[in-house]
């Protein structure tokens, strides 16, 4: 087989056989195809799309082109499950979800991304707390998700290697936006974990990664359709992004909230239905609930109890970090030197918000990269950001700003006040939940 003839196939709009894809999968993985027929198979791919059949192709593809996770053998007394999401803007969702699952007996071994652009990071988060390890070696990680039930780590260079040198090339190709390169690249990674369920996260709305309410839909489907082909249960939530999701965002800050959630301080708002959903479904899709109400019952008494609050204080103690974080958040998070309300000039009702600007405004503090190797500050952020349907008058803080310098503050209030729209009627808050996708029964 020649790549330049799967290229042309694929240009002149055919679908690839099992076997012409396995075979460029491979290639790109062992560097036998070079960059330019990668780029130019991306740019086909773009503009003629896969069928599901070649979807899955690519995604087992990716997946087998490193180490696979195998848990048989582990012991494990419950079923492996993980979450995955599209990313947002105070989505501090996995730092609960993980131990919270885990607490109800699912084993979590969520391997988490850094953050770029406007979204927040998990690891970014994580290691705002001093000594956290997101690299441990493969024992520590396996004795982790085995004797706590979640570790949460960074990806591993072994793992679905193809995706690496095949993202590379998709980022500077102008080929990042393509709904089959996305689910290949997002499931391939996912499943090389070894998982025995995955439940998705695909957001929508103005922080979201997806351009549209259709496009995130679109994603969502084809997600389930491609892992469920390709042997693993899966579902997905379509979820609001249309506004921050916690109420704070940044590192250490995010950290911060998702400890007051599992210590049970938050009992509702969007981040709490938010997680308690996408937890209904990691019950469900893991077989540890009969159904919602009793996977809700089972979460409530593991928030109730301490124990989802305990396995994460023992994750961040197994991965390096201090033993009582619980306790010794506060003084242990790194804080901005100047912390200070940002206050409206206008009166009104927060009726939108431009997410992915209040995103880019923690980028600005310092809290997230614009490019892969920026240095990040884990201290700075926002908090007591106002939602939509609050009311404001002139003089009431939009937010709390977290940052390192006077100037950075002074900008940092000027882009946030330009993100809050505020008009004169209130509207309701957004749903949080839009949609819950399933794989279909077979007719
Ligand atoms: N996230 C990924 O991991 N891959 C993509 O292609 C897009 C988002």
């Amino acid at each position: 087989m020649l790549p330049q003839e799967i290229i042309r196939h694929k240009r002149d709009g055919l679908a690839l056989s099992t076997e012409e894809v396995a075979f460029f999968v491979k290639g790109i993985a062992d560097g036998s195809i070079g960059e330019a027929q990668i780029g130019a198979f991306a740019m086909a791919v773009y503009f003629n799309d896969m069928n599901d059949e070649e979807r899955i192709g690519l995604t087992l593809g990716i997946r087998d082109s490193g180490e696979v996770l195998d848990w048989s053998g582990m012991g494990l007394n419950g079923p492996v499950v993980d979450k995955h999401s599209t990313g947002g803007v105070g989505d501090l969702v996995s730092l609960v979800l993980g131990p919270w699952v885990a607490a109800c007996g699912a084993h979590v071994p969520m391997i988490s991304g850094r953050g770029l652009g406007h979204t927040g990071g998990t690891l970014d988060k994580l290691e705002s707390i001093p000594g956290y390890n997101i690299v441990p070696s493969n024992a520590d990680f396996r004795r982790l998700v085995r004797d706590v039930g979640v570790a949460i780590i960074g990806q591993t260079g072994s793992l679905a290697t193809a995706d690496k040198r095949l993202y590379g090339v998709r980022d500077v190709t102008a080929t990042v936006e393509s709904i089959p390169l996305i689910v290949a690249s997002i499931l391939g990674k996912k499943l090389a974990c070894g998982l025995d369920a995955l439940v998705m996260d695909v957001k929508m709305g103005s922080g979201a990664f997806m351009p549209t309410a259709s496009a995130s839909r679109e994603l969502a489907e084809a997600i389930v359709t491609v892992a469920n082909g390709a042997g693993t249960p899966t579902s997905a939530l379509l979820t609001d992004m249309s506004q921050v999701l916690a109420s704070c965002a940044g590192n250490a800050v995010e950290v911060a909230e998702a400890i007051a959630m599992l210590k049970g301080d938050i009992r509702q708002g969007r981040l709490y239905e938010v997680t308690e959903a996408l937890a209904v479904e990691m019950l469900l899709a893991g077989r540890l609930a009969d159904d919602e109400s009793d996977a809700r019952g089972k979460l409530y008494g593991a928030l109730n109890s301490g124990q989802a609050a305990e396995r994460f204080e023992r994750m961040v103690a197994g991965l390096g970090g201090p033993v009582d974080i619980l306790t010794s958040f506060e003084r242990r998070l790194p804080r901005a030197p100047i912390i200070k309300p940002v206050l409206a000039d206008a009166a009104g009702y927060v009726v939108d918000m431009d997410t992915r600007d209040i995103g880019m405004v923690v980028v600005g503090l310092g809290g997230g990269r614009r490019r892969s190797d920026d240095v990040i500050d884990h201290s700075v952020g926002l908090t007591a950001i106002a939602g939509i349907g609050d009311k404001i008058e002139v003089g009431t803080p939009l937010a709390t700003i977290h940052a390192r310098s006077e100037d950075d503050f002074a900008r940092a209030a000027e882009q946030l006040r330009r993100a809050m729209i505020l008009g004169e009627q209130q509207e309701e808050a957004p749903h949080m939940i839009y949609d819950v996708i399933r794989q279909r029964e077979a007719e």
